[in-house]
Formats: structure tokens, C-alpha cells, sequence
């Protein structure tokens, strides 16, 4: 049992992912998801960056529940896109979490790019604020390219066609473990956790 912390999502799955990024890093808080605040609504994600998006979100649910909040933003982005779909990568297709559909499409973008430019990275911003307004941001990068048809049935979104750079298989085809020791999610909120052990668990500012 630790200070709480409420992570701005309805997903038990990121909620306990964060808790074992936060376990390993010694920082003692007890994570709630969303799930325990029903009434609280969704936070629109209308900011043109992953900062943007993540700091409105933490700060939004810091406000709505009274207790430190953590959220994040992250999403694919292409060279030959010129860093698009970024910020829209869940709704690059027109239809919100169709991963599928969003996948396809930015293959058939990059299908007459040759091997050499087919570079990518995947990034995540990841906020913490509290409900004074305090808040800092973060963020974590993975680099790596665009193969042409996907492989593996791993993770989610785009994985099944992105090999991080110093690796043969997609980050579909790598166990969640071995994602997160690399992927930009596990960077941003690794990267996050000194902050939570002084702002939070030790109620001291930065
Ligand atoms: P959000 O940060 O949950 O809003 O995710 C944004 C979108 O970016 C997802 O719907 C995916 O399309 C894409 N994305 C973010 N992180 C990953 C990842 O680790 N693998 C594959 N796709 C991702």
C-alpha cells in the first residue's frame, strides 16, 4: 500500500502494466484506474502533440477526482509520412480503434517506399499532475522501420509491421515483457517515475 494514484484510463491492462514499471522502480503507490471513478467523463484528446494530449489528460483527471494523475499519449510515426498519423494514429482510418483498418491504410501509403526510407518510431508521452495544477511531462521513443505486410499476433495497433531497430521481429511477435523493456510506453513511464517518487510518495516538489 502506497500513496494513491489514479492512471487516466479504463484499461486494466495499462493499469497493471504501469503498476509492475512502477514496482520495479521501488516507487510505492497504490494505482486505480478509472473504473473506480464511473462518473468522471472521457477526456477529449484534441492536442497536435503526444504532450499536449497527455498533460490535458492527467491534469483533467487530477481535477475530476481529487488525487495525483497519471496519463498517456502515444501513437506511430512514419518518415515518409513526414510523422504522421502521430497524434491520430487510433483514428488515422476515420474510425476510432479500428486497428485494422489503420494498419492497412498507412501500409497502402508507404507500399511505393523503397526499403532504405522506410523508417518509423513509435512515441509516448507520459504526464503526471496533481490536483493543484502541478504537472510534468515526459516522453519515450522507440526507433525502428515499416516491413510490408505485418507478422505476429502480439500487442496491438501497428506492432504486427514495426521492427525496432537491432531486432528481426515485429513487436508483435516479442513477448509483452520483452516489448516493454524497449517499446516507447515503458521508456516514458520508467522516465516518469522519479517524479512520482517525489511528488507523490514523498510529497516533496522537484
Ligand atoms: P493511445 O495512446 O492509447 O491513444 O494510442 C494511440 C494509438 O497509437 C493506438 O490506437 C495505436 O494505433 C497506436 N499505438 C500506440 N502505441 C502502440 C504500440 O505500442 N503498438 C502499436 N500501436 C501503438
Amino acid at each position: 500500500m502506497g500513496a494513491r494514484l489514479v492512471l487516466a484510463t479504463r484499461n486494466a491492462h495499462k493499469v497493471g502494466e504501469l503498476q509492475a514499471i512502477l514496482t520495479d522502480a521501488g516507487v510505492e503507490v497504490t494505482l486505480v484506474g478509472m473504473d473506480a471513478f464511473p462518473d468522471v467523463p472521457e477526456v477529449v484528446e484534441d492536442g497536435l502533440t503526444f504532450e499536449a494530449n497527455a498533460l490535458k489528460k492527467a491534469l483533467e483527471t487530477a481535477r475530476a477526482t481529487g488525487l495525483p494523475a497519471v496519463a498517456d499519449d502515444s501513437g506511430l510515426c512514419v518518415d515518409a509520412l513526414n510523422g504522421m498519423p502521430g497524434v491520430f494514429s487510433a483514428r488515422w482510418s476515420g474510425r476510432h480503434g479500428d486497428d485494422v483498418a489503420n494498419l492497412d491504410l498507412v501500409l497502402a501509403q508507404v507500399s511505393q517506399v523503397g526499403d532504405e526510407s522506410r523508417g518509423a518510431r513509435f512515441e509516448c508521452a507520459a504526464a503526471l499532475a496533481l490536483p493543484s495544477g502541478e504537472a510534468h511531462v515526459v516522453s519515450g521513443r522507440v526507433d525502428g522501420v515499416l516491413i510490408r505486410a505485418p507478422r505476429g499476433t502480439g500487442g496491438f495497433g501497428y506492432d504486427p509491421v514495426f521492427v525496432p531497430h537491432g531486432h528481426e521481429r515485429t513487436t508483435a511477435e516479442m513477448s509483452p515483457e520483452e516489448k516493454n523493456a524497449i517499446s516507447h510506453r515503458g521508456r516514458a513511464f520508467r522516465a516518469l517515475a522519479p517524479a512520482i517518487a517525489h511528488l507523490v510518495v514523498d510529497g516533496r516538489a522537484l
